[in-house]
């Protein structure tokens, strides 16, 4: 496994493989890597010759008063996991190097952020798509893979690729998931233990939400209601939201059809967690 830490060297390397046309999957992290990032590393391997994994904790994604600064870091440990899932190279930039002071260019999302994490996180997405479309353009994968733990984060890259015609496939992974049902996340080592008892009632609500559709339920409004009532009831965290929209073009539904994402977004002390399950009604 090759450790890559600057833009050159990275771009040189990229120019070896296309001469050997081998086929590039990539994984974009920000660290602290867990089972959910591994699931996307074991597809990648699967589908490509080379995979490449980038951990960067993205300063221009974070707001003010988030936490940029106390974002769980671990390199050591990272580079042993990445071995472990046969990785071929690991890219892991200096903020400096990614962002250097004579930047002139700012790309904005104009669309698909203004409901969920984007309306909690004005600018979140901008910076996203902003680190991306460097780290696409570095890497070129062939195929790039994103988990639907944050489905709007693969909508909005989604529409970043088609926008700005990147020559790859996104690929959606599914969630993976705690035993007891927590979406696993990097930000879960923030949770008190009586938090973490409790958080895994944000998936059995979901879970719920998606039973009463199954059964008949159309009305989103008295689906939202049920599932901010059951986390209330089972949880001490504080609501962010609970939404229910058309998945990808996270539009508005106010009777359920087709293919529809309900999320969630609940703060506790330290955290604020997030998860969802897009499901297809009919
Ligand atoms: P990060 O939160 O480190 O997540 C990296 C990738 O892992 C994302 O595609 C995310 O959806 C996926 N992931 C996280 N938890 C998962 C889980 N439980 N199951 C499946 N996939 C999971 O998302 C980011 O970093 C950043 O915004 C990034 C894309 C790297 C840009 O800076």
């Amino acid at each position: 496994m090759q450790i890559i830490t600057t833009l050159e060297a990275l771009q040189q390397e990229r120019k070896q493989l296309a001469k050997e046309h081998k086929s590039v999957g990539y994984v974009a992290t920000m660290g602290f890597l867990h089972e959910g990032h591994q699931a996307l590393m074991k597809r990648s391997k699967a589908e490509n010759d080379i995979t490449v994994l980038s951990i960067f904790v993205n300063p221009l994604q974070f707001g003010e008063g988030e936490d940029f600064e106390t974002y769980p870091r671990d390199a050591e440990r990272d580079q042993l996991i990445a071995e472990q899932e046969g990785v071929d190279i690991v890219f892991m930039p200096e903020a400096a190097a990614m962002y250097p002071d004579d930047r002139t260019i700012k790309l904005q999302v104009t669309d698909r952020v203004d409901v969920l994490c984007g309306k909690s996180r004005p600018g979140h997405f901008d910076g996203v798509v902003t680190v991306l479309s460097k780290l696409f353009h570095l890497i070129q994968p062939d195929h790039a893979y994103f988990g639907l733990k944050d489905a709007q984060q693969v909508a909005v890259v989604q529409a970043l690729v088609h926008d700005l015609n990147f020559p790859l496939e996104v690929v959606p992974v599914p969630t993976v998931r705690e035993a007891d049902g927590l979406a696993k996340s990097s930000r879960n080592v923030y949770l008190s233990e009586q938090e973490r008892q409790a958080a895994p009632a944000i998936y059995r609500a979901l879970q719920q939400a998606k039973q009463s559709i199954q059964g008949g339920e159309k009305d989103a409004s008295r689906i939202v209601s049920a599932v901010k009532e059951f986390i209330n009831s089972e949880t001490n965290g504080r609501i962010d939201y609970v939404e229910i929209l058309s998945y990808p073009a996270l539009q508005p539904v106010r009777k359920i059809e087709a293919r529809i994402i309900i999320a969630a977004a609940v703060y506790f002390d330290k955290a604020r967690l997030i998860d969802n399950l897009v499901l297809e009604a009919d």
